[in-house]
This record gives C-alpha cells, structure tokens and sequence, in this order.
C-alpha cells in the first residue's frame, strides 16, 4: 500500500475497468467496476488512492460473507476488535472483529447495536487513545425507507472557519467522551456522568493533521460530554457549539440512501456520520469492521 499525499481532490480516474465517480456532494465517491471479494494490487493501490482524494467510498452490488469482509479490511492495516454490544455481548461468534448494527431482536435479546433511533453525529472509537483509522459497513438487510446514512467532511469544515477561530483554537485538546454510544446508549461498564469534565474518554488535538494527505481537519468526535481541556465548562460548551454549528450545514455532507450488498469504506479520521432513525417494526442488519491506526491523531 502506498500512502501518497494529494491536495485537491481530482475528478475521476479510470482504467478499462474501474472507475471512480465523485457523488457531487461535500464528500465521497462511488467506485464502479469490483468485486471486493477479489482485489489484486493494482486495484487496491486505486481504492486507496481514491479513499484518499474522497474520504468516502461506496462500492455497490458486493456479495460477501464476513470472511470476505474481513479479509478485504485487512487489506488496509490489522483490524481492531469490535466494541463490545449494547447487551454486553462481544461479537459474533468466532469473529471478534465484526460489529453488527442492527435493530433485530431475536429471543428478547438485540442482536446488534444502535436500534432503530437516530444515531447522531460521531466518529467510531474515538473515546480510545489511537482510534480506527477505517470502518467498513456492509449492508445485508435494510428498511424500504429511512436509516440513511450521512457523511461529513472535517478538512472542508476546518477549511470554513474564520481565521480568528482556527488561531483560536489551533492548540486546544479536546476530550471525546466514551459514555454513550451514538445511539445514546451507555457503553458497557461505564458509571455515566454528564460532567463532561469527570467522564471517560480520550484527549486529542482538536485541529488534527491526516497522516497521509497532509491535509489539516477539525477532529470533533461526538458532542455529547465533549469538553475542550482545560477550559472552563461554559467556555466549552459555547466554543463547541460554535465548531458545531459547521458540521450541520448542509454543503460538507453526502446523505447515503443504502441499497442491499453495498459496501461503505470511510475515513474515520477526516469524516463524521450519523444515521436516520427508521421503522423498528422493520429490519436492518449492518456488519461493520473498523481498521486500526498506526498513529494516534495529532
Ligand atoms: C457505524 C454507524 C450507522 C448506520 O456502524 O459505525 O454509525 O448507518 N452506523 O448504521
Ligand atoms: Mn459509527
């Protein structure tokens, strides 16, 4: 694999058999013509590439079972192990990297993660010290309507800010709280407070550089419990509003309407999500992987 620095995005790239197709909103690409169950190198070195210059990539049509998934992740760096369910449950059996998004109960018991609810903006992990740099989600079963997912892009929203902001805040940490989960829900283990001064979670650089574009990104996590160190916690709260009031325009996100066998790779360092809430009388079943980072963010 090759790490090589772009600075701007390009348009497309081609070959007689891939091809790279920009969605036209704030982030991500469509990539036309593989089967990821059956990538030679050449091909991968593309997908890098093209994760690169788009931070998201959608891949329809994908037929793979969980060893397949996990083989094509591994593709990108040694894979983290899933965080534990919200029933306390680690992972599927036998395959401690697969974390299943999903509302279905079976049993009285859910057989994933997340529900049926809105799942709000938030990257994955980023409560842990060096979190995944990668997630790969999989669709298997979905709604007829709801639970799109959407993506943001956090080097167009540190882009966007004033300059007396981005001096602002250029040497500030922040704490990304490992309380709940997107969903809302609280982490196994965890006693919740909504201090955000006192609750779990890791502390990170609030403008962060990527390791491999170069490019500089605003690295926010989640809002909930968030806390900008050493600030006094209105001073937080207002500046973290502030920040946030960026993501929520609509020009730096792409709203994915999913269809069955599409696989989503995003950059999980550069790029925020957040999923609709959807009908919990009908089923959605997600698989995801996340690859772990080299590096911790800085
Ligand atoms: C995730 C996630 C959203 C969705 O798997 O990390 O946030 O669309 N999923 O299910
Ligand atoms: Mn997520």
């Amino acid at each position: 694999m090759t790490a090589s620095i772009h600075d701007a995005p390009r348009a497309s790239i081609s070959t007689a058999d891939i091809n790279v197709v920009p969605t036209g909103r704030g982030v991500g690409a469509e990539v036309r013509g593989l089967n990821l169950a059956n990538i030679d190198d050449t091909a991968f070195a593309r997908i890098v590439r093209a994760w690169h210059d788009h931070s998201v990539l959608l891949f329809r049509d994908q037929h793979l079972d969980d060893h397949n998934l996990i083989a094509f992740s591994r593709r990108l760096g040694d894979l983290d192990w899933a965080p534990v369910q919200e029933t306390g449950r680690r992972f599927v059996e036998g395959m401690p990297e697969i974390y299943v998004v999903s509302n279905v109960v079976v049993n009285g018991e859910p057989i994933g993660s997340l529900g049926a609810g809105e799942s709000v903006w938030h990257t994955d992990m980023s409560y842990l010290d060096v979190p995944p740099k990668a997630s790969m989600l999989y669709a298997l079963e979905l709604p007829s309507t709801g639970g799109n997912t959407s993506f943001c892009n956090m080097y167009s929203i540190y882009d966007a800010l004033p300059e007396g902001l981005k001096t602002r805040i250029a040497n500030i940490k922040i704490k990304h709280d490992g309380t709940y989960n997107s969903g809302g829900y609280i982490r196994q283990g965890v006693t919740p407070s909504d201090d955000p001064r006192l609750s779990p979670g890791a502390v990170h650089p609030l403008v962060c550089t990527h390791p491999d574009t170069g490019r500089r990104m605003l690295y926010l996590g989640r809002r909930r419990n968030a806390y900008l160190a050493g600030l006094a916690v209105a001073e937080s709260e207002a500046l973290l509003d502030q920040l946030w009031s960026y993501v929520e325009r609509p020009e730096f996100a792409w709203e994915h309407v999913w269809k069955v066998r599409d696989l989503v790779m995003w950059d999980n360092r550069c790029t925020m999500h957040r999923r609709d809430p959807f009908d919990p009388a009908s089923r959605r079943v997600m698989h995801r992987t996340q690859v772990k980072s080299e590096l911790r963010p800085a």
